[in-house]
């Protein structure tokens, strides 16, 4: 059988007082339906339909990289009708398993167990017991514990208030079956919706089992209707990804204060994370990585025995072998170190290779350079690569070294082996293994005498 997956994306969501559509609030800087769609994915032999609302053009586009056949819910009068709105999707053999866009830490394996209950003459339900079920649809069970219906908060009796077993409204069903009972879906009750609960009663009636699962922990089931629930559920997310990766080898100082917003394409052994780190893209990070306290890595390439000191920022850029960075330096997209370079404080280094064992220890702009091996840059010299309007390349070849606030206006070349006087601004190429340097002569006045108050 194949899989349909509908995914219910058409709410509202009021309560997060939003100019955005609900489902594109972010965990980890993915949007919730892109969570719910990126499990889902993990199916085999699985389709998805996505039932979008009036007015979220807006989701389908900036969502509109999923694999997915969209439909629009122009009104939204309740869950069944909003899968009445899919159904020409789905084919009388498919397994159809209904998701919501705005629960999105749905675990597979929970999916998988839910999906096993479906047969010829079954269909799985996914029920939680929970602290609180208010507002949640109640699993009413007969004495022998067989699911007989699911009577909504709204339309429940007193009695039937009391029960803790609620309905996460997740449900799998064999499309024959869901198609003949959606067709018979009435609006008669407290709220005039459609709702697809009443399908299970239907089922029940016909002699088809419900089968129930639970999941793990009640967080997988958890929607976001509001901006609590969306940062409770960022926290439950992001401490899952610190396990995973202290799972892998990865010490963290505290597992509660670092943020992983992307993957990992490789991560080695004993590295270890101070607090506050924040991985953002795809990181590759090697083996004997340290890395200090507030920094930011993102789609960065990490190689074995770095040292990222506290308080760096690096965005796509490669860092060598024994390399040593900052504290506060800042490394931006084309950086590229190779091994035992050194950088430093205030160092901001972009569209740059520097070879081996070259450093650039202080306050220091390095953009649009070739910077050789064993070059020491020092404190305070600037590649000037852009005139306003266009950008010039840097050279600087093996064993330079360039003294103290340094100005080289590119596009210039400093020779093998040159030393630069500090102070400098070069505006030349600077031949190789000499000393150059351009600064105005100093002076000093006897005579001189400070000026008096008047
Ligand atoms: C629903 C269930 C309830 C369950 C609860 C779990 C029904 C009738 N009730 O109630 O038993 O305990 O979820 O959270 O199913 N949606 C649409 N179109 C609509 C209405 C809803 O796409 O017309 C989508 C929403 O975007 C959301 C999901 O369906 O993702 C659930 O809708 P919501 O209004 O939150 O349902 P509840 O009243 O909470
Ligand atoms: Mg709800």
């Amino acid at each position: 059988m194949d899989i349909k997956t509908i995914i219910l994306a058409a709410g509202q969501g009021t309560r997060m007082r939003s100019s955005k559509p609900k489902v594109l609030h972010k965990i980890a800087d993915r949007a919730l339906l892109h969570h719910v769609y990126d499990t889902s994915q993990q199916l085999d032999n699985n389709a998805i339909v996505i039932v979008y609302g009036h007015g979220g053009e807006q989701v389908k586009q900036e969502l509109d990289q999923l694999e997915a056949n969209w439909v629009e819910q122009k009104q939204q009068l309740g869950t069944g009708h909003a899968v009445q709105q899919a159904e020409t999707f789905i084919n009388d053999q498919d397994k159809v398993l209904i998701l919501y866009g705005d629960v999105p830490l749905l675990k597979k394996t929970t999916i998988e167990q839910l999906l096993k209950n479906v047969s010829d003459c079954s269909i799985g339900l996914l029920t939680v017991d929970l602290d609180n079920p208010t507002g949640y649809g109640r699993i009413v069970r007969s004495e022998q514990g067989a699911v007989l219906k699911i009577v909504e908060e709204k339309d429940a009796t007193e009695e039937e208030k009391l029960i803790v077993e609620g309905n996460t409204g997740i449900i799998a069903t064999p499309g024959n079956l869901l198609k003949h009972w959606l067709s018979r879906l009435q609006n008669s009750n407290a709220q005039n919706e459609f709702y697809l609960t009443d399908i299970i009663e239907m089922a029940v009636k016909e002699g088809i089992e419900v089968k129930t699962n639970q999941p793990e922990s009640q967080d997988e089931v958890l929607g976001v209707n509001d901006r609590q629930q969306l940062a409770h559920l960022e926290r439950v997310y992001q401490l899952e990804q610190a396990c995973k990766i202290m799972a892998m080898g990865v010490t963290l100082r505290d597992p509660s204060r670092i943020d992983v917003r992307g993957t990992f394409a490789s991560l080695g052994q004993d590295i270890e994370v101070d607090i506050n780190v924040l991985f953002e893209g795809c990181n590759t990070i090697g083996n004997n990585v340290t890395i200090g306290a507030n920094s930011i890595l993102k789609n960065a390439v990490i190689a074995d025995d770095v040292v990222i000191l506290a308080n760096c920022i690096i965005e796509d850029a490669v860092v060598g072998a024994g390399s040593r960075i900052g504290p506060f330096a800042r490394l931006r997209p084309q950086a590229q170190l190779a091994s035992g370079v050194h950088i430093g404080n205030f160092v901001e280094i972009k569209k740059s290779t520097i070879d081996t064992g070259s450093k650039i220890n202080h306050l220091s702009y390095i953009g649009d350079a070739k910077i050789g091996s064993k070059v020491n840059i020092g404190a305070g010299t600037i590649t000037c690569n852009y005139d306003g309007v266009n950008k010039f390349n840097t050279v600087i070849e093996d064993d330079a070294f360039i003294g103290s606030d340094t100005q080289l206006i590119a596009p210039v070349t400093v020779g093998k082996g040159a030393t630069i006087g500090a102070g400098s601004t070069i505006t030349k190429d600077t031949p190789a293994q000499q000393l150059t340097l351009s600064r105005s002569k100093q002076i000093s006045m006897k005579a001189w005498q400070r000026p008096e108050k008047q």
